[in-house]
């Protein structure tokens, strides 16, 4: 293990966490502490980031897109997409980092190392719901950034590149389907496939791309990276139900959308009788309520939700002709996925006799473990720094699950309060978030050096 001088913030030559100060903190400001740097010993085990200046930066970045009740929307491709992107760049550069944007507009920030190639990879997404948080996604980008910033404060020189990858529309709420950015790197989408959803006012994704500065020359291609690690806010309540402070994530859970289409026949609200309807909103409702009871019979596991819901011709007096609405189910098992969309099929089927149903699949992500090595680097890490932790799969869907497709790849997860995310209410506190960047801080560093 090399060596590395302390902290010069510290008088004692001890590095603290900053920001671990309150009487609440204290389990972990000892957690933290006792690994770090003490008088007399100076090694890169003590290396520490800085939460101050990490939650500095996540406050704001939230400035941009900021709503009344504290979230976030900056929704893929808009100008406050533009503005958070021109925003991480300046700072990036002011790292000294080199700026590369590939054709999807995904943006590659390295920091050089002993060698030239291979960088080990970090990111995440700065777009947002269009209700949605400060952290989600953001948190793990601005993580990548405070690492590269506490090697350039301690003028560490590590063997392989740091590159930071911020990914373009991770949510998928604006153009669909999701975590496009890294799905084209990965191989999953055709670029041009992706050049050419629209959004729903019909603007097509690659014009908007261009419209904001960010159609770039690098080719969207699987890059040659020695590992992807990303952090993210956990999204759900398992962390917090167990007092653990980190997630080190073994799975990505399998994902599945489709667009549902029920046509039924317009017609009066006050002369058609019921027995004679072909209501295309009631059958939608029976569809929609078959998602919920699909889910539960595969619960803790299984998910389903129908998140948008359109209904023609939009008038209280006509009866509806046509419902267009999406469906996302989840399983941890790919067969019990494949069973699950089996039963959404062959429930619309038993509709027929009111209504045409249609199911169409458009995205599909298959359940994946994630990279051994890359799982134990980050559970030595957690358990070098004394953190309470546990393995546990993501049921939310990320850039790290494309990344898993073609390069060794893991994530880092910490808690978030109430596990609420997707909503403007999310939040992660400062210690959390300090403690999940000092594992990648760690992560990273051993991937480099090892
Ligand atoms: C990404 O946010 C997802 O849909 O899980
Ligand atoms: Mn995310
Ligand atoms: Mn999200």
């Amino acid at each position: 293990m090399q060596n590395w001088p302390c902290d010069p913030c510290s008088d004692s030559g001890l590095v603290t966490l900053h920001g671990l100060t309150s009487a609440t903190n204290f389990r972990y400001l000892y957690l933290f502490t006792r690994n770090f740097c003490v008088p007399g010993i100076h090694s890169m085990e003590n290396l520490s980031i800085n939460s101050e200046r990490l939650w500095q930066s996540i406050m704001e970045m939230a400035e941009i897109g900021a709503t009344e009740k504290g979230g976030c929307a900056r929704l893929a491709l808009t100008d406050l997409d533009k503005q958070a992107r021109d925003l991480l760049v300046q700072w990036c550069r002011e790292a000294k980092c080199k700026i590369e944007v590939d054709e999807m507009g995904n943006i590659f920030s390295t920091r050089p190392g002993k060698v030239k190639n291979q960088p080990v990879m970090t990111g995440s997404h700065l777009d947002t719901q269009p209700t949605g948080g400060k952290f989600d996604g953001v948190y793990g980008v601005l993580s990548g950034l405070e690492v590269i910033r506490t090697l350039n404060d301690h003028q560490i020189e590590t063997s392989h590149p740091i590159q930071l990858v911020v990914w373009t529309n991770e949510e998928g709420s604006r153009f669909q389907p999701a975590m496009v950015g890294s799905g084209v790197v990965a191989g999953a989408f055709e670029l041009n496939d992706i050049y050419d959803c629209r959004d729903a006012d019909g603007l097509r994704f690659v014009d908007e791309l261009s419209r904001i500065d960010y159609k770039g020359n690098k080719p969207a291609t699987i890059p040659n990276a020695r590992a992807y690690i990303e952090v993210h806010i956990e999204q759900g309540p398992i962390l917090e139900d167990a007092n653990d402070l980190i997630g080190v994530v073994t799975h990505q859970q399998g994902i599945r959308w489709y667009t549902v289409t029920v046509t039924g026949k317009e017609s009066h609200a006050g002369t058609t009788p019921m027995p004679i309807r072909q209501d295309a909103l009631m059958a939608a409702a029976e569809i929609a309520l078959k998602v919920k009871s699909i889910a539960e019979v595969n619960t803790p596991s299984g998910c389903g939700t129908v998140g948008m819901f359109d209904c023609y011709p939009g008038s209280p007096n006509t009866i509806p002709g046509k419902v267009v609405f999406s469906v996302d189910l989840r399983h941890p098992d790919n067969a019990t996925l494949e069973e699950m969309e089996q039963q959404l099929i062959n429930f619309t089927k038993t509709l027929s006799n009111q209504c045409d149903t249609r199911v169409d699949g458009y995205w599909k992500y298959p359940a994946r473990a994630f990279d051994e090595n890359c799982v134990e680097a980050v559970h030595k890490v957690v358990q070098n720094l004394g953190f309470p932790y546990q393995k546990m799969i993501t049921g939310a869907g990320h850039d790290a699950s494309y990344m898993a497709q073609v390069i060794p790849t893991s994530m880092i997860f910490i808690p978030c309060k109430d596990g609420i995310s997707h909503n403007e209410v999310e939040h992660a506190t400062m210690d959390h978030c300090a403690a999940g960047c000092q594992v990648l801080l760690h992560t990273l560093l051993e991937i480099s050096q090892s």
